[in-house]
């Protein structure tokens, strides 16, 4: 298995540079460029994220692989293609976002839908699990974002590739994120290892709000000593705030981001009435749920009197 780990690192090293070579140099890539020019993204951050096209054809990568002396078997395991058809690309003609580990490694891509591709076409496919990569323990833009997120004592977490990148070319360039699924444990520990607070800065609209209050439970357990949010716009994405101008508006929220537990009491809050004992204890059982998971006595203290006050 240490062989296989070492021939699939060199294979997503060599694989990366021709995604990116396609991106720049074929015409098809042309197209990938131009849509993510028009999202507002500059050409150095595509090139410091390391953006590429994956080939168009269905077997093109893999008979070009082949070629390269790559074994069918070792192919079969390598997470490029699909389990039933084994010589077809799961990142066939999409716009490659390559995920770089915290030792500066490739061990997954996310390949994004064209902007002309079918209707029913999933927008995103990632990396099966693979002897690389293991999605709970990895988050985007973790190699672009670590000396960052020392620095700065802090680490910012979005929804998706396209919202790291954003936030990066807006200068946040501590930014991370999982992809495609909820923040996990592991990727708290993770992160930990370089910064105590966080920044939750997810999509403003109802799947942004629920990931916002899941990554805070599991930033707590972690034991992050800061944890603030922002909400963003209803419907509205970091991506999509470069993309429309709306630069000042987030560099704005971040400043003013509230601590996460003072956005919380005001949501749990915002429509009982005050006279209500019945109501405010019904509301209150989620936030002593919360409470419950911090491992700090200290923090859990503060929590209770803020709690208390409301
Ligand atoms: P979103 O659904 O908010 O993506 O999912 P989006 O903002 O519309 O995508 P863009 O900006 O047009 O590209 C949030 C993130 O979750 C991941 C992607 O990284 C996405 O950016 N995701 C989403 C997946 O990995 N798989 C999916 O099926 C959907
Ligand atoms: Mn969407
Ligand atoms: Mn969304
Ligand atoms: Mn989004
Ligand atoms: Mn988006």
């Amino acid at each position: 298995e240490i062989l296989q780990r070492k021939t699939l690192q060199e294979l997503y090293q060599r694989l990366t540079k021709s995604f990116e070579h396609l991106l720049w140099h074929s015409a098809r890539g042309q197209e990938a460029l131009a849509y993510l020019y028009k999202r507002g993204l500059s050409e150095e951050n595509i090139r410091t994220f390391r953006v590429g096209y994956g080939m168009s054809g269905y077997q093109e990568l893999y008979q070009f692989l082949l070629k390269r002396g790559y074994s069918e078997p070792f192919l079969a395991e390598s997470g490029l293609f699909s389990k039933k058809h084994p010589m077809y690309s799961i990142f066939r003609d999409r716009i490659i976002f390559p995920l770089i580990n915290s030792a500066g490694e490739v061990v997954a891509y996310s390949g994004r839908a064209m902007p002309d591709a079918k209707a029913d076409a999933p927008k995103y496919i990632n990396s099966p699990e693979t002897v690389l990569f293991s999605k709970r323990k990895e988050l985007y833009g973790m190699g672009q974002a670590k000396e960052s997120i020392r620095k700065e004592e802090q680490f910012i977490l979005c929804e998706g590739a396209m919202d790291v990148m954003a936030l990066h070319q807006m200068g946040y360039t501590q930014a991370v994120a999982p992809l495609g699924s909820a923040f996990t444990l592991e990727q708290a520990e993770l992160v930990r290892r370089f910064a105590s607070s966080a920044l939750l800065l997810m999509d403003g609209d109802a799947a942004g709000q629920k990931a916002i209050h899941q990554s805070a439970m599991i930033c707590e357990e972690s034991g992050v000593s800061s944890l603030r949010a922002v909400r963003l716009p209803a419907n509205k994405d970091p991506s999509e705030c470069l993309e429309y101008g709306q630069v000042d508006l987030l560099t704005k929220s971040i400043k003013h981001a509230s601590l996460y537990f003072d956005f919380l009491l005001q949501e749990q809050f915002k429509e009982i009435p005050k006279d209500n004992i019945d109501q405010q204890m019904r509301a209150s059982l989620p936030i002593f749920k919360y409470i419950s998971i911090v491992p700090s006595p200290v923090r859990r203290e503060s929590y209770l009197k803020m709690l208390a006050g409301k």
